[in-house]
């Protein structure tokens, strides 16, 4: 039974993307921080699809507690799938942006998918097969005012993928990044449409399956060619 280890599921385009892999036959490993009822309800959503789903819980910015939770579970019985989707903003102008601010949002966005990818990149190798996908953003590819903290983090991402790829393409492993524009999940409420919309040729917000299906295409057996890329989700908000 193939496994999917999805970072950041308990809500929004996690979610979307462990219901869809399920969906795809996948077993899951579904991971939040402090939501853990949310994820229990994603769990049970998932468990209705048939699929089998264990819940874990853990701050990815936090190194040992990650460390924890994967490190044996992973060498034990390697996952085929790595989606790091975990990520936050914390919104300001450089020029008021706050230490604390940019520390959470590098650390969270950026350093935890070093402490993720670490528990899963050797265990890969070995069985020279896996497939890892960061969830960027257009934010990461183009920068976008008021978040140099969060742009930062979502184009090191981009860094991380292109690199990796170079490094691991050999032994079977495909990494990518996927980018979604404005997506309408928790995190985008604030934004108004209005301002926002003209920017957007299609002329609306993403939905959380529009991310989830181009994630569930790249997991597939379907695509054994695309590597190192990032695929971007925006209707065309970059082009
Ligand atoms: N929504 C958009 O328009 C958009 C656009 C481009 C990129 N993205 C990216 O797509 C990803 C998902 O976005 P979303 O809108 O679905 O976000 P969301 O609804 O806020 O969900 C974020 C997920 O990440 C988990 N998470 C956050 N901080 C964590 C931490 N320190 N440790 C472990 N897990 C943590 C959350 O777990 P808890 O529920 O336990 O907090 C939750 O499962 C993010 O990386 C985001 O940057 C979103």
């Amino acid at each position: 039974m193939k496994i999917a280890l999805i970072i950041g599921g308990s809500r929004g385009i996690g979610r979307a993307i462990a219901l869809r892999l399920a969906k795809s036959g996948f077993d899951i490993w579904l991971t939040c921080n402090r939501n853990l009822e949310a994820a229990q309800t994603v769990q049970s959503e998932i468990k209705a699809l048939g699929r089998a789903c264990e819940v874990l819980s853990f701050d990815v910015a936090d190194y040992e507690a990650v460390r924890a939770a994967l490190e044996t579970r992973c060498d034990k019985q390697v996952p085929d799938v790595l989606i790091y989707n975990a990520g936050i903003a914390r919104d300001n102008l450089m020029v008021w942006m706050t230490k604390p601010e940019w520390d959470a949002v590098l650390r969270t966005n950026l350093d935890g998918f070093y402490n993720v990818t670490k528990m899963v990149l050797f265990p890969m190798m070995r069985e020279k097969r896996g497939k890892i996908i960061a969830i960027s953003s257009t934010s990461g590819e183009i920068g976008q005012a008021g978040q140099v903290n969060y742009s930062a983090s979502k184009a090191g991402l981009i860094g991380a993928v292109k690199a990796l790829a170079r490094e691991v393409g050999r032994k079977n492993i495909f990494v990518n990044a996927v980018s979604p524009g404005i997506i309408e999940t928790g995190m985008t409420t604030e934004i108004p449409k209005d301002k926002v919309l003209p920017l957007i040729p299609l002329n609306r917000f993403g939905s959380v399956d529009d991310v989830a299906a181009t994630v569930n295409f790249l997991c597939s057996d379907e695509q054994s060619y695309i590597h190192g890329q990032v695929i971007s989700v925006n209707g065309g908000l970059a082009i």
